[in-house]
C-alpha cells in the first residue's frame, strides 16, 4: 500500500519539487499551505505551483488545503480526518532580514507553527517527521567543513537561524522524551535551480534575498544589476562562498529521507547536511551562468550584507553513508535549469 505524507507548505519553492518527486513515486500527498509566499491564481482551487506540479506527474495531489499551523484546530482536523503516515514539514517565513524586523511574527510562524503540528502529529500517533532545517543553524563556524556533530545555535546571526535551531532543540527533546519518534532534520545548504521542465521553480513574492533569483531576474531584465555584498573576503577572489545545491539533487534527498524514515534505526533526532560538500563564490556562480547561458550579468561590488560569512559548505558524508545520497549536479546545471524556468516564466507564477 503506498504510503500517505502529509506535506506543509508544499506550495513553496522546496516544497513544490519534492512534492514533484513524491508524486512520481508512488506516494499519496496532501498538501497543507497558508499562501503566504505561494500564488494562488484568481479562479484557481490550487496554487499555481502545485497545480503545474500534477501536470508533470500526471497525477493529482490526494488533497490540497488551504490553512495555517498557526491554527490548532485546523491542524488537529487534518490529523483527525486523514490517515497519515509520514509529515515532511516545509512550511516556515524564510526572510533573514524580514526575520530581524520582526522577531516574533518569525518566532510564531516557525517555531510554535512546528509546536502545534507537533502536538497534533502526537495526538494522532504519527510519529515520523522530516524537517526542513538549515545551514544557518551552525552560524558562524570556526571551522569548516560543517559536520553535524558541531554545535549549532551558539552563533546565530538572526532570529530566521535562531528559529530553526529552537525547533532542532525541541525536536531533540521531543525525541528524548518518547522513543517512538523518528525524527530527520535535513540541513540545506544553499538550493538554488530549477526542475528540468522549467516550469515549476523559485518565485519570490518580494525583492529577492537570495542570490541566484536575483541573477535571473536580472538577466531577464527586471533589475538593472547584480549588487555584490562585499569583495574583500578572505576568499580567492574576495566574495563570499557557499555550497549551492540544486533543488532536483534537494528532492531527491527528500525522497530517499521519506524511503528511510519508517525503519527502526531513523528512531530518534538525526540531523543530516545535504550540500555538495564544495563552495563556489558569488563571481564564479555569476561567470558560470554567463557561460551556460549566453546572458551577461552587470554587477556592482557593494558593502559586506551585515550577518554574512564569509565561506560555508558541508560535510556531505552522513547523508551518503546513511541515506545513500549524493548530490549529482554541477553549477553549470544549477545555472542551466535557473534560467530555463525564469526564462519560459519571466514573471514566475503570476500571468501578468
Ligand atoms: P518557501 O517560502 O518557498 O516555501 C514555504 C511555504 O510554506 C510557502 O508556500 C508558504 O506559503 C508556506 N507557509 C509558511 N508559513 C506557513 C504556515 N504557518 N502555515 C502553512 N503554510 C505556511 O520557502 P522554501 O525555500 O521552499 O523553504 C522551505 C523550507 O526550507 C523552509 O522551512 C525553509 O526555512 C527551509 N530552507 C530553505 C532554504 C532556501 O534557501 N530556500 C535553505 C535552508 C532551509
Ligand atoms: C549567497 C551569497 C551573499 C544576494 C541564506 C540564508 C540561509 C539559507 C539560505 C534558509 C552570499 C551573496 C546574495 C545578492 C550577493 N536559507 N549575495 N548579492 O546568505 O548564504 O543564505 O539563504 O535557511 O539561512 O541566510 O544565501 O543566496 O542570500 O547569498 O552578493 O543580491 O551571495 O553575500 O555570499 P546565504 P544568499
Amino acid at each position: 500500500m503506498s504510503k500517505t505524507i502529509l506535506v506543509t507548505g508544499g506550495a513553496g519553492y522546496v516544497g513544490s519539487h519534492c512534492v514533484l518527486e513524491f508524486l512520481q513515486h508512488n506516494y499519496n500527498v496532501i498538501v497543507v499551505d497558508n499562501l503566504v509566499n505561494a500564488v494562488k491564481l484568481e479562479n484557481q482551487e490550487m496554487p499555481e505551483s502545485l497545480i503545474r506540479v500534477e501536470r508533470l506527474a500526471n497525477k493529482k495531489l490526494e488533497k490540497y488545503l488551504t490553512g495555517d499551523l498557526k491554527d490548532q484546530q485546523f491542524i488537529d482536523e487534518i490529523f483527525a480526518n486523514n490517515h497519515i503516515d509520514i509529515v515532511v514539514h516545509f512550511a516556515a517565513l524564510k526572510s533573514v532580514g524580514e526575520s530581524v524586523a520582526k522577531p516574533l511574527e518569525y518566532y510564531e510562524n516557525n517555531v510554535s507553527g512546528t509546536i502545534n503540528l507537533l502536538k497534533s502529529m502526537r495526538k494522532s500517533k504519527v510519529t515520523k517527521l522530516i524537517f526542513s532545517s538549515s545551514a544557518t543553524v551552525y552560524g558562524d563556524p570556526e571551522v569548516l567543513p560543517l559536520v553535524e556533530t558541531l554545535p549549532t545555535g551558539q552563533t546565530c546571526t538572526n532570529p530566521y537561524g535562531r528559529s530553526k535551531h529552537m525547533v532542532e532543540v525541541v525536536l531533540k527533546d521531543l525525541c528524548k522524551s518518547s522513543p517512538e519518534w523518528s525524527v530527520m532534520s535535513l540541513r540545506y545548504f544553499n538550493p538554488v535551480g530549477a526542475h528540468s521542465s522549467g516550469d515549476i521553480g523559485e518565485d519570490p513574492q518580494e525583492i529577492p534575498n537570495n542570490l541566484m533569483p536575483f541573477v535571473t531576474q536580472v538577466a531577464v531584465g527586471m533589475r538593472p544589476e547584480l549588487k555584490i555584498f562585499g569583495g574583500d573576503y578572505n576568499t580567492p577572489d574576495g566574495t563570499g562562498v557557499r555550497d549551492y545545491i540544486h533543488i532536483e539533487d534537494l528532492s531527491n534527498g527528500h525522497l530517499k529521507a521519506l524511503e528511510q524514515i519508517t525503519t527502526e534505526l531513523w528512531k530518534d533526532f538525526h540531523p543530516i547536511n545535504l550540500g555538495t560538500g564544495r563552495g563556489y563564490s558569488v563571481l564564479e556562480v555569476i561567470s558560470t551562468f554567463e557561460s551556460a547561458n549566453g546572458v551577461k550579468i552587470p554587477y556592482k561590488i557593494v558593502d559586506r550584507r551585515p550577518g554574512d560569512v564569509t565561506e560555508l559548505y558541508a560535510d556531505a558524508k552522513l547523508a551518503n553513508e546513511k541515506l545513500g545520497w549524493t548530490a549529482t549536479r554541477d553549477m553549470y546545471d544549477m545555472c542551466a535549469s535557473a534560467w530555463k524556468w525564469q526564462s519560459k516564466n519571466p514573471k514566475g507564477y503570476k500571468r501578468d
